[in-house]
């Protein structure tokens, strides 16, 4: 690695967080039910059978959440709107009081000088659409096109970045085919149909925000990861292509070249799945042209043919290596090969990572906590980030999953991402030592 420098001054510094992780209030204020509130309430799907119904009351407690950014010292906060908060069905007529929160939420945040990046849909989609086939219909396709042109007409030119899709590999694949996330199907026909529907929608948003022009830029957010085949057999590097046309071509050729991967099309189709390819008009809609492509990066795959039943691949879990408490390897590298390969393949204009954090059972004592994996972790990772920047890569932020602890989806809030420790039962924030890594980083736009 090169010499350390510093981050440009107009690098952004962020943290991310997401509507149904943090703010609770599940019934508030005329707030419609989301398939999350569904699938939390049923027995059996959240590993500690907690559900976000109060999470970390952020509904109720931002404005001492702002306060906690402020005196961190970001330049943006990456927060999520829920969906059936503003259209408690999905479509139709406006909650105007949901409205108002992330109004005071954004007048907050401006106070504090402090940009809003606002994700359209982080998986709180409003149950009424999922009662009438959700992601599956064209009619949840419709209905984001007019939600997003509410938000676009309601806080267009106070948000400095729009991202219309948080991560819609997970939406499609871990929802629709695993079935450990909302709205918990198991079926991959249904997921290969959600997927091909999100990107639609996407094209939609965008082309609504260009219609209406607010001041800010547009983006989508994908889970990207490199995979890396276990060995150099002939089988094994198929196998890791395989899985990389699932997790990254899949969503990234579609939006940078208008078309599903040509491998995937094939291989899904020999399966017995129908997958269509987009049209000459639905190519001119999802590839539209982007301001910015998000990144969430955590960590790396490492692939080998394997017994998976659709995709015929294995995950490899080398037993040597440093994991969180997700059980993601460690792998900081990764970050600068996500990133030097999509400039590579891709060339977005601009590259955002919106998340990249670190798990770990914290613990409080004497009233602090000592997070120090975490620090290294986050450490290591803005050191890689540092060398994209050296190399002439257009990343122009990076944000920390999480400001705070919260409900980590299907693991309920066994897991802590926060770089504030919460106490669930009193509802205390407690910077932990990341929080001052991180704000000295910010400070000296510098890990030196
Ligand atoms: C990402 C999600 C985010 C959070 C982190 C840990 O996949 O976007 O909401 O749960 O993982």
């Amino acid at each position: 690695m090169g010499y350390l420098g510093y981050f440009p001054e107009d690098f952004l510094f962020g943290v991310a967080t997401a509507s149904y992780q943090i703010e609770g209030a599940w019934n508030e204020d005329g707030k419609g039910e989301s398939i999350w509130d569904r699938f939390a309430h049923t027995p059996g799907n959240i590993l500690d059978g907690t559900t976000g119904d109060v999470a970390c009351d952020h509904y109720h407690c931002f404005a001492e959440d702002v306060a906690l950014m402020q005196e961190l010292g970001v330049s943006a906060y990456r927060f999520s709107i829920s969906w059936p908060r503003v259209l408690p069905s999905g479509k139709g007529a406006v909650n105007e009081k949901g409205l108002a929160f992330y109004r005071r939420l954004i007048e907050k945040l401006k106070e504090a000088g402090i940009k809003p990046v606002v994700t359209l849909y982080h998986w709180d989609l409003p149950q009424a659409l999922q009662d009438r086939g959700g992601w599956e219909s064209e009619e949840t396709v419709e209905a984001f096109a007019e939600y997003a042109r509410l938000l676009f007409a309601t806080f267009g030119d106070d948000v400095h970045l729009w991202i219309t899709h948080n991560e819609p590999w997970v939406v499609a694949f871990i929802g629709n085919y695993e079935g450990r996330h909302a709205p918990g199907k198991r079926d991959f026909q249904a997921a290969l149909r959600v997927a091909r529907n999100l990107l639609l929608a996407h094209g939609h948003a965008v082309r609504v925000f260009r219609e209406v022009n607010p001041k800010g830029a547009i983006g989508i957010t994908l889970n990207l990861s490199p995979v890396h085949p276990l060995t150099e057999e002939q089988e094994d590097r198929e196998a890791a292509w395989r899985f990389d046309g699932y997790l990254n071509r899949f969503f990234l050729d579609p939006l940078f070249r208008g078309q599903f991967p040509e491998d995937m099309l094939t291989f899904y189709r020999k399966k017995g799945f129908i997958l269509e390819p987009f049209t000459e008009e639905e190519r001119a809609l999802v590839a539209q042209p982007l301001d910015f492509l998000g990144i969430n990066y955590y960590s790396r795959h490492v692939v080998r043919k394997g017994e998976e039943p659709v995709l015929e691949t294995g995950e490899h879990q080398n037993p040597y290596v440093e994991r969180s408490d997700m059980g993601w390897e460690v792998y900081p590298r990764g970050i600068y090969e996500i990133v030097e390969r999509v400039t590579k393949e891709y060339q977005p204009q601009t590259i955002y990572i919106t998340e990249n954090g670190f798990a770990f059972p914290d613990t409080l004592q004497n009233g602090t906590v000592n997070d120090e994996r975490r620090i290294a972790y986050l450490r290591d990772h803005l050191l890689w980030l540092y060398q994209t920047l050296e190399a002439g890569y257009p990343v122009k932020g990076y944000f920390v999953w999480s400001i705070m602890d919260n409900f980590e989806w299907a693991f309920g809030f066994s897991k802590r991402f926060g770089l504030v420790y919460i106490d669930y039962a009193t509802q205390q924030r407690i910077p932990k030592r990341s929080f001052f890594f991180y704000r000295e980083v910010i400070r000296r736009r510098s890990i030196r």
